[in-house]
């Protein structure tokens, strides 16, 4: 039954054919999205990378045409000759984009058959996403899916075209390389050449842009895949891709006038999205007090307060204990909605902030001029007073609140403003907020390892003001980072280096880094930096958030092509696989996995 290509070749795709095309003779070539016997007729839906078009078979037309139409089957791949032809008024479908014209089929060849398919080519099905990467040639062809590819695709390529146009040069960089120290754990790579030796997949390249610049190459860029070895999550995949810049003699402001420009031609570009510049400037501390978080979605208000002052000597312990304790407390009011909200929403939202870490979520709900708590009772009557004059609730308000050390409170509290902000419908999905974060801190004191690590990553370089203050005050010192938001996701990141060696050295020591080490890891920044190091600075923006953002999509699995599943697996290829023992004598090396079925849990 099946036929050849042979000598047809396609002239159009089937979802570009219109009223333009009226009595053209055409060939289609693509797969049977379904197909409608009618008796008399049939009707076959053709689908290629464009969309669809509507082939009718009819026996009038040719005999042999409807006999082969009765055989055909959804997935099959087919090729269609045949006329451009208008619908009959009552049969237009609006719903197509070809939904005016069909092609009369003249001749017909079956061009390959498909297996029962595992679910429909069609968006909106509640297929487990486990088969859906399984069979993700198949997942790929649904339009929300397909989309997505093509707008991946031109965000790359507005991506390129701008910076290309401002005057920096793509450069690769390698991926067999040495580690960076983004935070996250290594992918390792066995040298076979040097036994017991490892290459590191990049986390990103950052030293790498970084030495570009002592070069000379004064503004680099490359959309580059990044490794990076973490827990994953919607907007986290083991591999992901960079738009990585590094420029030469810039301060703050041309970094983020190149980024806003960018994103402005990359928005554009993609989904004729107009983006609004300059982006808005927030202050990590101001970011931190009102939205408990360095990425705030500025959406929307419910803004959090800082009521620690009222309990500092209260005899709810509680309360008074966090601030003891080096904590504080917050609050989060939500005007008018505490009848909206059940008992259990409560306690679910307590249980939230538990596995948070919190040790509990309290909360007031004003109503006939009473406030309903399970704490007030605690609070004397110039806590309550006081209380009230800072958060000024009236009737129908709520109020939660959490008090332990800050970031607890924040996590807490960001997460539920987040969670009531889509509860009452607060959030215009149809807005896209941007939003600069701008003077972080230089460091972060990591309580496990009771030491201070660098916030954004240690070549990033300290204010300028702040530069005393490097000597002891290690936590007051701001540093040049900036990241850029949209909607409460963090899409880049990036700082003004340090270019002076003995800068770069003070920094290692004050996160507990000695010279040997820096020397053994870093050894050839160091050494470059004492070369004619020129300022710079840079910034990498997350492309498949970026995209996961302009498409609407839930997870930036949903962007990428093959992406990997919470366990980093690729159900498709099945990888990451055990491997020939013969590859692994090649590189000298010996398993000794005890509790194999723990690490996979
Ligand atoms: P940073 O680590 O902040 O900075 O990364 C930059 C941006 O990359 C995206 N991103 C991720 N996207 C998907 N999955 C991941 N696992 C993942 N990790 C990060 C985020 C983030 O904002 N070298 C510095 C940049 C610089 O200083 O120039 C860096 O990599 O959107
Ligand atoms: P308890 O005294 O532990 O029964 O707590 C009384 C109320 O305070 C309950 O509603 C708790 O959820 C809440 N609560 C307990 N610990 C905290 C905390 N650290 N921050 C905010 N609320 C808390």
């Amino acid at each position: 039954m099946l036929e050849l290509m042979g000598d047809w070749e396609r002239t159009d795709y089937c979802g570009k054919l219109g009223t333009n095309d009226l009595e053209r003779e055409v060939v289609l070539m693509g797969w049977v999205q379904s197909h409608r016997d009618h008796g008399s007729v049939i009707f076959i839906d053709l689908r290629d990378r464009e969309g669809l078009v509507q082939a009718v078979l009819n026996p009038e037309n040719s005999e042999e045409v409807h006999k082969k139409g009765e055989a055909i089957r959804d997935e099959w791949v087919i090729a269609i000759k045949g006329k451009v032809t208008k619908r009959t008024p009552e049969t237009i479908n609006p719903n197509l984009q070809t939904g005016e014209i069909e092609v009369m089929a003249s001749e017909v060849r079956i061009l390959n058959t498909s297996k029962v398919i595992p679910f429909l080519i069609e968006d909106d099905i509640n297929v487990d996403e486990l088969l859906r990467m399984k069979y993700r040639y198949l997942d790929l062809r649904r339009p929300s899916m397909k989309n997505n590819i093509i707008t991946r695709h031109k965000v790359a390529a507005a991506t390129r075209d701008y910076l290309n146009n401002e005057g920096f040069l793509e450069v690769e960089t390698p991926y067999l390389t040495r580690s960076t120290p983004e935070g996250a754990r290594d992918f390792l790579v066995p040298s076979r050449l040097n036994p017991g030796e490892f290459y590191a997949l990049p986390q990103s390249p950052q030293l790498l842009k970084q030495t570009l610049m002592i070069s000379g190459l004064d503004r680099y860029y490359q959309v580059v895949r990044c490794f990076r070895d973490e827990d994953l999550r919607a907007d986290r995949q083991p591999e992901f891709t960079q738009i990585d810049i590094e420029m030469t003699f810039i301060n703050e402001d041309d970094i983020m006038n190149i980024v806003e420009g960018m994103l402005k031609a990359i928005f554009h570009e993609a989904k004729g999205i107009k983006v609004e510049t300059p982006f808005k400037r927030m202050g990590h501390e101001e970011a931190m007090l009102k939205y408990g978080s360095d990425k705030p979605d500025t959406r929307f208000g419910l803004l959090l307060q800082d009521i620690s002052h009222v309990f500092v000597d209260s005899e709810f312990k509680v309360f008074s204990g966090a601030i003891k304790n080096g904590g504080i407390i917050k609050a989060l009011k939500v005007e008018g909605k505490a009848g909206e909200l059940s008992r259990k929403e409560i306690d679910d939202f307590t249980d939230t902030a538990k596995t948070l870490g919190a040790k509990g979520l309290a909360w007031i709900r004003a109503s006939e001029g009473e406030w309903q708590s399970p704490i007030v009772k605690f609070f004397s009557e110039e806590e309550k007073e006081n209380l009230q004059k800072t958060l000024n609730l009236s009737d129908g308000d709520i109020v939660f609140f959490a008090a332990d050390i800050p970031h607890t409170v924040n996590l807490v509290l960001s997460n539920l403003r987040l969670t009531l902000g889509e509860r009452f419908g607060m959030i215009d999905h149809k807005k896209f907020n941007f939003l600069w974060v701008e003077d972080f801190p230089l460091f972060d004191f990591d309580h496990k390892e009771k030491r201070y690590v660098a916030m954004h990553h240690p070549f990033t370089s300290p204010n300028e003001e702040d530069m005393e203050l490097l000597d002891e005050q290690h936590g007051k010192i701001r540093s040049r980072a900036y990241d850029v938001v949209l909607n409460g996701v963090e899409i880049g990141g990036g700082s003004i280096r340090i270019y002076r060696k003995d800068i770069q050295e003070k920094i290692f020591s004050a996160i507990g880094l000695s010279m040997e080490e820096a020397q053994d890891k870093f050894g050839f920044l160091l050494e470059a930096l004492e070369f004619g190091a020129p300022p710079h600075g840079g910034i990498a923006l997350g492309l498949d958030r970026i995209i996961m953002l302009i498409a609407g999509a839930p997870s930036i699995r949903d962007v990428i092509a093959f992406p990997k599943t919470q366990k980093g697996q690729c159900p498709l290829t099945e990888a990451p696989s055990e491997v020939d023992i013969k590859q692994l004598l090649e590189l000298g090396i010996k398993l000794d996995i005890k509790d194999k079925d723990k690490n996979d849990s």
